[in-house]
């Protein structure tokens, strides 16, 4: 008779016959972080930080020591900075710029990844310029936010940034950043495109973080409508053609078919982003021992690997890299 359970019978022989393994190395770890001295707990993200720069350095610093080779930072933008064009967004001495330079100081073989997208600026709350067409209806327009996220891009650059991810979902923006990058000098500075990027209520809590929920609208016509999947095929056909040098899926466990098909159609390494949403439900499910927390998170970032994540960003980076 033949017994599949004689592969599952001991410890020892599931370890040797296991097909897929989380390691510290997977993760991206993103951190908030705003411009007070004082660190602060997020309400819409109970667990979560924005960080002064100091404590952001310190916490950068403990994933690095867990393994974790990256981080990426999101930025809580003082209202009173924001406006409809999102000069904020380029400017070399602005919060971003600081606190990439005291990371890279403190931390110098930590990968240091920027968000490359105008809502934590913008005083539209939109990924890009908000501009009233002639039908007198506002507008995303795509063109004229490219050249702004250039910007912004050479700026994070010019600071010390390993690698920036463009979060926009404009189009042309990963050939237009990797232009203005490589004319400035900065060709070896990476891009991450978020290159299946959908439309998704899970982004709640995130937008909560940064008080960045577009002020009007929704980003759906810029961002992938989550009914589609061939639309993720051509978008990463796309951005690889563009010169990015990772691409990502996002959010990750609700999209893991997405995953799998974008991971058979590219040659680049594929990010998938366990987003907010997905935190804040598993945080709320295991805060009266619904659910276990522990292994909740395990299953959920060994599913988004099986399903050909090579890289994983998820708020659970640290705990994660310490219970592997
Ligand atoms: C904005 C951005 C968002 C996230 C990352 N970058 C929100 C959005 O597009 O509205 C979401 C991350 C999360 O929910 O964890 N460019």
């Amino acid at each position: 008779m033949i017994r599949p359970r004689r592969n599952r019978k001991s410890p020892a022989i599931r370890a040797l016959v296991r097909e897929t393994t989380l390691s510290a190395s997977d993760f991206i770890y993103p951190l908030f972080v705003h411009d007070k001295e004082v660190d602060e707990a997020i309400d819409s993200m109970p667990g979560c930080t924005r960080w002064s720069i100091h404590g952001l350095v310190q916490e950068a610093g403990e994933a690095h020591a867990l393994g974790i080779p990256a981080i990426v930072i999101f930025p809580a933008i003082a209202e009173p900075l924001k406006t409809s064009d999102a000069e904020e967004s380029y400017n070399d001495t602005g919060l971003v710029p600081r606190a990439i330079k005291a990371l890279k100081a403190a931390h110098p073989t930590l990968c240091v990844i920027t968000d490359v997208a105008l809502d934590p600026y913008n005083a539209d709350g939109h990924d890009g310029l908000v501009r009233e067409n002639d039908k007198e209806e506002l507008e995303i327009v795509n063109d004229e936010t490219v050249e702004v996220l250039c910007q912004q891009a050479l700026s994070h650059a010019r600071a010390g940034a390993d690698i920036v991810s463009p979060s926009d979902m404009m189009d042309g923006r990963v050939e237009a950043i990797r232009t203005t990058l490589d004319s400035e000098g900065f060709q070896d500075v990476s891009i991450l495109a978020y290159t299946a990027k959908y439309a998704s209520a899970f982004y709640g809590p995130f937008r909560g973080a940064l008080e960045s929920a577009p002020k009007a609208g929704d980003k759906k016509t810029y961002q992938m409508d989550p009914a589609n999947s061939r639309e993720a095929i051509r978008e990463s056909l796309l951005d690889e053609d563009e010169g990015a040098d990772m691409i990502m899926v996002k959010p990750a466990g609700p999209y893991l078919d997405i995953i799998a098909q974008v991971r058979e159609t590219t040659t680049l390494p594929v990010a998938a982003y366990q987003v907010s949403g997905e935190y804040l439900m598993i945080k709320a499910a295991s805060q009266d021992g619904w659910l276990d927390e522990k292994s909740i998170i395990l299953e959920s970032l060994t599913g988004i690997k099986r399903a050909g994540a090579d890289i994983i960003l998820t708020y659970f980076a640290k705990d994660a890299a310490q219970w592997i």
